[in-house]
């Protein structure tokens, strides 16, 4: 109660109003899930986003999870050197493309339909985030590249991607947590896009969580004893698209990708769970992954 008073407390009435609409957002009605807010003042005390370490740890690890599934090295297709590299919902704060630049990525696009570009390019976040970020990375990476020079790369080689206009070759395609927040049509029509502005032999990594998203409050046993036609055409503003594994693998080779593996990172481990017959075109494969790394190329 307390912690509530004190953010109540800390916070404009806007500011309450879209974490708790967030917060609630199943109950609202309306097409479409509302976007994230990526103000100043919201990054800066969200502790995720402003986290140096994030999203090196996560790329890192990432990497051993798929090497210890795949037993192989696919990773030696990853390196970000002389690549242009797009990042789908990269976040607040260009996600994973400070660390491509500061690793020798040529470009870096984004599609990020909430980001605001002040709140990347204020003073603030450069020394609290892009700052820290440059000492992280130069520790764990090692290299020569001056701070001032991934200053600049930072402002001069990130750009947000129009898939109508841009024609470039893009070499590597990432996304974590994303695909699974993209309404169905949306997400094939963007795949095929993607897919003509990719250069023969480019690499993706999606990585794709099929939880809940706290979705009613549900686990997914819980989510599968309901009837998926019923929860997608409620009208309500679903967290996620309620696609499972193997639809994110058909729109991938749909839109003409190779995809060379679907690595299962986490599963749900649920036993006699009571699933609607909606639910029963799934492979208990399908329906047990939690989270999936989607990795192929063109
Ligand atoms: C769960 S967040 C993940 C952010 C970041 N990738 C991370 O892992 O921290 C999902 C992101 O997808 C973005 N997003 C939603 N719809 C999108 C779309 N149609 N195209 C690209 N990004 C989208 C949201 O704005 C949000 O930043």
């Amino acid at each position: 109660m307390k912690r509530i008073l004190r953010i109540l407390w800390n916070r404009s009435p806007q500011e309450v109003f879209r974490k708790i609409t967030r917060k609630f957002r199943y109950l609202f009605k309306g097409n479409g899930s509302i976007p994230d807010d990526y103000s100043l003042n919201v990054v800066l005390r969200d502790k995720k986003h402003m986290n140096k370490n994030v999203l090196i740890d996560r790329w890192e690890r990432y990497w051993r999870v798929a090497h210890n599934i795949v037993k192989d090295d696919i990773r030696k297709n990853y390196s970000f050197k002389g690549k242009r590299v797009l990042e789908l919902g990269c976040g607040p704060l260009y996600g994973w493309g400070p660390m491509a630049l500061y690793l020798g990525a040529e470009e870096f696009y984004y599609l990020e339909p909430a980001l605001i570009k002040e709140t990347v390019y204020s003073e603030i976040i450069k020394e609290r985030y892009f700052k820290p970020l440059f000492f992280e990375l130069k520790a764990y990476y090692g290299g020569s590249i001056t701070l001032e020079d991934y200053f600049d790369r930072i402002k001069s080689k990130c750009f947000s991607i129009d898939l109508e206009k841009n024609n470039l070759p893009i070499d590597m395609i990432l996304s974590n947590s994303v695909l699974e927040h993209i309404p169905e049509k949306k997400l094939t029509v963007l795949m095929n896009k993607v897919f003509s502005m990719c250069s023969s032999g480019a690499n993706f990594m999606h990585i794709v969580d099929f939880d809940t998203h706290g979705f009613l409050e549900l686990d997914l046993s819980g989510l599968y004893s309901l009837d998926n036609k019923i929860i997608a055409n409620s009208n309500k503003q679903l967290p996620i698209n309620l696609l499972r594994k193997s639809n994110i693998e058909e729109i991938l080779i749909s839109s003409g990708f190779n995809l060379n593996h679907s690595i299962i990172y986490r599963n749900e481990d649920f036993k006699d769970a009571n699933f609607d017959s909606s639910w029963e075109k799934y492979s208990d494969e399908d329906l047990k992954a939690k989270t999936v790394f989607f990795i192929g190329n063109k």
